[in-house]
């Protein structure tokens, strides 16, 4: 059963009644490219600024929407446009005119008149930071060759390595290969909730979880199971929403899957 559905839900795909396969940015009136972050929304346009361009996005938008919709993409770990906005990463802060401190662009809703900023030299300076703790516990041989949206968001920002020494971290945590199409390679999880968030609004499953607070946070498959005693369905919806490799398709790598 499991390996049924898994082909017939293929990843990012949606299957109509009759068959048809639709894109799901195709359903929502979106560009295939792009991932604006958030999810599109419904009602009376707002208009604001960001970085100088104006733009008008339907109200309770969020800026990451509306930031991609007028050609300046905000950098993002934790969002994606199929899932609501969690802001857990804190990479895609902004500076809002008139209003204190970086909002998270991804949990910030448009308003009338906005004046929007993504780039600026404190940004860069916090986002880079930001990148860099990750970095710090990505798995070191995994960082020069990476292609995953993580290693792609390092590359934008010119973040290549990190200033901190080698502490307490998570490079020797067990692989679970046990599913047959994908496996689950925990040193490489940087903790967004993308994959929890998956399985649960796209899916229904709701066959994953966080466990654990702080350092200790893992992702978590059933009742503490392997993905595939769990009650996991193998729609492949969290690999798709998984933008570090933590969870990567098994048919990418030639030969053996090699954890650093
Ligand atoms: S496995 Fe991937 S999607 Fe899930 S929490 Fe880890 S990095 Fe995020
Ligand atoms: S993308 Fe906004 S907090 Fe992660």
């Amino acid at each position: 059963m499991k390996i049924l559905i898994y082909y017939l839900v293929s990843f990012a795909g949606q299957i109509d009644l009759k068959g048809n396969k639709f894109m799901w940015s195709e359903i929502r009136n979106l560009i295939e490219e792009v991932d604006y972050g958030t999810p599109p929304r419904e009602g009376k346009l707002v208009n604001l600024t960001i970085d100088g361009v104006n733009v008008s996005v339907p109200e309770k938008s969020s800026i990451m929407f509306a930031a991609a919709a007028a050609g300046k993409p905000i950098p993002k770990l934790c969002a994606t446009d199929t899932l609501e906005a969690f802001g857990s990463c804190r990479v895609c802060l902004v500076e809002i005119e008139g209003k204190y401190g970086y909002p998270a662009s991804c949990t910030t809703p448009v308003a009338e008149g906005l004046v929007v900023r993504t780039t600026t030299e404190k940004l860069d300076q916090i986002r880079r930071g930001v990148l860099e703790l990750y970095l710090s516990d990505f798995p070191p041989g995994e960082i020069a060759d990476g292609w995953s949206e993580f290693h792609e968001t390092l590359k934008k920002e010119g973040v290549s390595r990190h200033r901190y020494g080698q502490g307490k971290n998570h490079f020797d945590e067990l692989l679970d290969t046990s599913n047959p199409y994908f496996l689950f390679d925990p040193s490489k999880c940087i903790v967004c909730s993308r994959c929890v968030r998956a399985c649960s609004e796209i899916q229904g499953t709701f066959a994953l979880s966080i466990a654990g607070r702080g350092f200790d946070s893992v992702v978590n498959a059933g009742q503490d199971e392997n993905f595939l005693e769990s009650e996991c369905v193998s729609c492949g919806a969290c690999v798709q929403a998984c933008p570090s490799h933590a969870l990567v398709e098994k048919s990418l790598f030639e030969g053996e899957y090699k954890h650093v």
